[in-house]
């Protein structure tokens, strides 16, 4: 049986640990090291992937150990150029281990693509597009034949009315499956079109999709045994104590869930972007959902719980393992085989296990000594090479 706690793992050399990443995934070592020279992307493939390239821009590929999610022992991988974030991933990540590891679930992957439709009596023109939400629905499975043999497909029409501004808008939802969802829910938003166009007499507008994936959500819990939380010079219950004060602090205040919710991404975004995914999309969605009810709020929370500390996190996560450059780099394939990720769900669940991780290191670190002792001594690491 395979662990995920790897004592030392920070103390290994990157041989030592490419042979630890190639044994848990089965591939040749020779092979894993080439996929991750040249930061996992030959320039030829990135002038195919995106215009006017003059090479490829490193950075910094690393593996987070001690991961436990739903039960099943997980490396996850992250790319990042911010010190300290990776340690404290894999460090917060054994002190959940303790108390039985992440609980993650994600919702189905339904994407919303957004049509906008100006007419006269918007009232009359939205009955007619829930009348005909069959023909609507039918017209856009069309265009994904594949999507519907891999059991996903368009699911669901909404309507949302902007009565003064005499206009509405049509949500169409597409189960994507493994996809980001992007291309298929903006082509089949845009084969739809006409049809609305015809059954309201309107103008049409906008057809893209909306990055606030509110029905593809992420949920995780992690308890962590109060014994776990021990520090230099503090005791567990008052480290307990702080991390949950820091959470009502970023609860009550914008100004500092947004740093908090920064902290979050750290980890989440730097597995997005090791697996290929579009980060500027996760965090589009993840800011919108934090400032949903008017109140910009964190997006995960920590309560004492017994004796213990329990945190949740709820986000949406648009993530995919197939298409786009998930599929082409190969440095994101790699990252998506080092999680042994079955379906999209377990890459998302991954990231997200991450940004609960750094959510924790990073307030009890400031519930405590502050962030700037661990933060410099890694800071220092970095600047040692500079020299
Ligand atoms: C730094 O990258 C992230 C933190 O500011 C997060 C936080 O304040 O919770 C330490």
């Amino acid at each position: 049986m395979k662990t995920s706690r790897i004592p030392g793992f920070h103390r290994m050399t990157i041989d030592e640990r490419l042979r630890l990443v190639a044994d848990w995934i089965g591939m040749d070592l020779d092979e894993v090291k080439a996929t991750v020279s040249q930061g996992g992307l030959l320039p030829a493939a990135a002038d195919a992937l995106v215009e006017d390239v003059i090479g490829t821009y490193g950075l910094p590929f690393a593996i987070a150990p001690n991961f436990l999610v739903n039960g099943r022992d997980v490396l996850v991988p992250m790319v990042v150029e911010e010190p300290s974030v990776v340690a404290a991933a894999a460090n917060a990540a054994k002190m959940v281990r303790e108390g039985g590891g992440f609980l993650a679930e994600c919702d189905e992957p339904l994407m919303a693509c957004q049509i906008q439709v100006s007419c006269q009596d918007i009232h009359l023109a939205a009955e007619r597009i829930l009348r005909a939400r069959q023909d609507l629905l039918g017209r856009a499975a069309e265009v994904d034949k594949k999507l519907l043999e891999l059991g996903g497909g368009p699911r669901e029409i909404e309507v949302r009315r902007f009565d003064e501004h005499n206009f509405l808008v049509v949500h169409l939802f597409v189960d994507v499956r493994d996809a980001m969802g992007a291309n298929t829910v903006n082509t089949m938003g845009e084969a739809i079109a006409p049809l609305l166009a015809k059954l309201t007499g309107g103008q049409i507008g906008l057809r893209i999709l909306t990055n606030l994936a509110d029905r593809r959500l992420v949920r995780v819990r992690a308890r962590v045994p109060k014994a776990a939380l021990a520090m230099d010079g503090f005791s567990p219950e008052e480290v307990r104590d702080g991390v949950q004060a820091a959470s009502l602090f970023a609860e009550v205040d914008p100004y500092r869930a947004a740093t908090h919710n920064k902290g979050i991404m750290n980890g989440l975004d730097a597995v997005v972007i090791a697996t290929g995914n579009d980060w500027r999309a996760v965090e589009a969605g993840a800011h919108a959902y934090a400032a949903r009810d008017g109140h910009y709020r964190p997006l995960c929370t920590w309560r004492v719980d017994g004796e213990d500390l329990s945190g949740y996190l709820e986000m949406p996560l648009a993530v995919g393992m197939v298409g786009g450059a998930t599929r082409v780099h190969p440095g994101a394939r790699l990252a998506i085989r080092v999680l042994l990720a079955k379906s999209a769900k377990d890459v998302a669940m991954a990231a997200a296990c991450a940004g609960v991780a750094n959510n924790l290191a990073a307030l009890r670190a400031l519930a405590t000594e502050g962030i700037q002792r661990g933060h410099m001594r890694l800071h220092e690491r970095s600047r040692s090479l500079e020299r």
